[in-house]
């Protein structure tokens, strides 16, 4: 079967700075992918394209067999119908690094909005369903809430549960630990991770290296707008081929070069500054489903 989300040669310009020069990548059904680089490198550029947020300037991106946009032989661009971008929109979830629910509305109010003007949802069936979601994001006791009575991790995970109401086959994140207070990130990934064990197909865009190395798949490292490097996660986070990866993981990592996955490094990671790596051991500790692998 193809890949879920296909994207050849991808080229995207703002005026004449062209922040996108051919990028290639697949996402797997059911796979994981962190797409992490310096800032300005055009990683939410990526995200943007791939539901049109932004229109590509060149390339060809599929998503679940839909043609989003593609080159035509003389260079020009055709993008979807106007009716398929709303499907493909209804197909992409997406969560963004600022955080971006309706002001004015409740928390459950902001989750059952979509399905019920977009599915044509009955209200009691849209606040069941949003009732369900919040209790999966651990905040079934916020539903009444307005955004501004919730910490920016709660109002992230409320953006996770407003994007899962639609059902979608793939969810973009971008940056969405980025502007929370760094004590409250651990609940966001924590709730991301499980999507990632349920079987979501996601493609992550995210400085939280020891995520990327706990939950994806693969990893691509971009940067100037094209993937230096990609592969399996580990391969890429331990062992970067490319010196550009390694001077950016070497900057972000504070210098401290990734733990191989190994007993006797176990403790490095903390003191190199991985937020989240005691979270992730805690979350083994209370899954009875997560036991060692040795057993
Ligand atoms: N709407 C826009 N108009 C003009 N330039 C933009 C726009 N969005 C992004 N850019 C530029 O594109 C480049 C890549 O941006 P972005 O994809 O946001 O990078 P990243 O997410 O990796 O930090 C940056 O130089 C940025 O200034
Ligand atoms: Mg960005």
């Amino acid at each position: 079967m193809n890949a879920l989300v296909q994207v050849t040669g991808l080229r995207k310009s703002f005026g004449d700075n062209e922040v996108l020069k051919g990028v290639d990548f697949e996402v797997e059904r059911g796979e994981v992918v962190a797409i992490i680089g310096p800032s300005g490198s055009g990683k939410t550029t990526i995200l943007r394209c791939i539901n049109l947020l932004e229109r590509p300037t060149g390339g060809r991106v599929e998503v679940d067999g839909r043609v989003v946009c593609e080159e035509l032989g003389d260079g020009t661009m055709r993008f979807a119908e106007r009716g398929d971008v709303r499907e493909i929109r209804e197909q992409v979830g997406m969560v963004f690094q600022r955080f971006n629910l309706f002001p004015h509305m409740t928390a459950l109010d902001n989750i059952t909005e979509a399905p019920k003007s977009v599915r044509g949802m009955s209200k009691e069936d849209a606040n069941a369903r949003a009732r369900e979601l919040l209790d999966s994001v651990g905040l079934g006791h916020k539903a009444d809430a307005y955004p501004l009575q919730l910490s920016g991790g709660q109002q992230q995970r409320v953006a996770i549960a407003r994007a899962l109401a639609m059902e979608p086959a793939l969810m973009l994140f971008d940056e969405v630990t980025s502007a929370v207070d760094p004590e409250l990130a651990g609940e966001i990934l924590m709730v991301m991770k499980r999507l990632a064990q349920q079987g979501m197909t996601m493609l992550v865009v995210t400085h939280e290296m020891s995520f990327a190395a706990d939950v994806a798949d693969r990893v691509l490292f971009i940067d100037h707008g094209v993937i230096v490097e990609q592969g399996q996660a580990r391969d890429v986070l331990t062992a970067p081929q490319n010196p550009r990866t390694r001077a950016f993981l070497h900057a972000v990592l504070d210098r401290a070069p990734m733990a191989e996955d190994d007993e006797s490094t176990a403790g490095a990671g903390e003191e190199a500054g991985f937020g989240g790596s005691d979270l992730f051991s805690e979350r083994v500790a209370t899954d009875p489903e997560a036991g060692p692998d040795d057993g």
